[in-house]
């Protein structure tokens, strides 16, 4: 048994643009039925599958309605049921004994264009943040996040916990910032947590980023929150200017170990009192943000790099292992599969038979330790194969 999740007309194309950018499928129950292609469904894939159609044909056809409870039952986990909210009434009832749970989509209204002659001088949009999420929103967040990170089991189940007391208080007022640290080897998904998050977050702007390997160590902090004022040609620093341009509560900071501590001192008074301040004494509110540091350094530099008033500051602090074979494999299914489909989408749908087998086949995912690594070998075994 399983939930069926409704959308509005007004919803549905935002709602497919934010999942499908997460890795989802979009597959009508008619097309699947007529093409046969339930078996060729892929286990490692997401799928939702939407159901509008059955309504007319069960409802002209009850005889049919044995078959259609009888097939529900045989799909996986890895596939949602969706379904226009102008059918819901009809539907419910249809289903009484296939779905358990009915529930809305989350997902903002399609944008109506903006009458010619109006202005558009609103504020651009507000800044969704974790702490603003209702129940059912914070579900989808966690599934969205969940779908894209690959591995790193330990880590979910803490974010999940962290993320479920930050929420109660930062509505205290006891807890401005949910800060994590993650170190480890290269290549194995510590950035790609910031990116999970701003993905999940329904983030249509760019990922406010700060790399510190970009930066001289010396005039770090200048370059951060902008030179003291006086100095010519003082600006407000990259942070705020990074952190204005996105839409969703969530900072990313690279390579933090090769900051200074002038820097150090300044993320401690960030995370403590929840303000971006710059030297401009221009003050951002950012509480209710969640700030990602990634860095290469081991366990035993972190102590001696980083003070223990800052350390501490930390909610979580977490060495990122490699990945086991077993997600490595994963990663290539979905990797391949979403080649493909992009490739039939903006090349050709000519394919090989078997392409994806194929591929797959031909990788040894214990040879690879860095997922760029492994991408890359992805890429080059699907060119080699797609090439006569
Ligand atoms: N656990 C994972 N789940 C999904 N994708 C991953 C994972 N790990 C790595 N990748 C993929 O590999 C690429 C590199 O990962 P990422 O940028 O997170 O590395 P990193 O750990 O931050 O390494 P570095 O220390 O070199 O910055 C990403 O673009 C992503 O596509
Ligand atoms: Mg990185």
């Amino acid at each position: 048994m399983s939930t069926l999740f409704f959308y509005t007309k007004e919803q549905f194309f935002n709602f497919k643009t934010t999942q499908t950018a997460v890795g989802f499928e979009f597959l009508s129950m008619s097309k699947l039925l007529s093409s046969q292609k339930i078996d060729g469904l892929d286990e490692y894939r997401q799928y939702y599958v939407d159901i509008s159609s059955l309504v007319g044909f069960v409802k002209s056809n009850d005889s049919q309605l044995l078959n259609f409870e009888q097939l529900f039952g045989g799909f996986g986990d890895n596939i949602t049921f969706i379904c226009d909210k102008a059918y819901e009434t009809d539907i419910k009832y249809i289903f009484r004994y296939v779905f358990d749970d009915f529930c809305d989509v989350e997902a903002e209204r399609d944008e109506t264009p903006i009458e010619s002659g109006e202005k558009s001088d609103v504020k651009p949009n507000s800044v969704k943040k974790i702490t603003d999420l209702d129940d059912q929103e914070l579900e989808i967040f966690f599934e969205n996040f969940d779908a894209r990170l690959y591995g790193h089991e330990r880590f979910k189940e803490e974010f999940k916990g962290l993320v479920n007391s930050f929420r109660v208080f930062n509505k205290l007022g006891e807890h401005k910032i949910l800060s994590l640290f993650l170190m480890g080897d290269s290549g194995v998904g510590k950035t790609e947590v910031a990116r999970s998050i701003h993905k999940a977050l329904g983030s249509k702007s760019k990922l406010a980023k700060i790399n510190f390997g970009n930066y001289s160590s010396h005039d770090a902090l200048n370059s951060l929150i902008g030179s003291p004022l006086g100095y010519i040609g003082s600006d407000g620093g990259e942070l705020l200017k990074r952190v204005h341009e996105s839409d969703v509560g969530l900072i990313l900071i690279d390579e933090f170990e090769k900051a200074d501590n002038a820097v150090f001192n300044y993320f401690l008074d960030v995370l403590e009192n929840g303000k971006i301040v710059n030297s401009q004494a221009e003050e951002y509110d950012v509480s209710g943000y969640i700030i990602v540091f990634t860095s290469n350094i081991t366990k035993d530099n972190f102590k001696s790099k980083i003070s223990p008033e800052l350390r501490s500051r930390f909610d979580y602090k977490g060495m990122f292992n490699l990945l086991t074979d077993e997600d490595k494999k994963k990663f290539v299914h979905f990797r391949v599969n979403q080649i493909i489909s992009k490739y039939e989408e903006f090349v050709s749908s000519d394919i090989p038979d078997k392409l994806h087998d194929n591929v797959v086949a031909e990788i040894d995912v214990s040879q690879y330790k860095n997922m760029r690594d492994l991408n890359k070998k992805i890429k080059d075994t699907f060119v080699a194969l797609i090439t006569p």
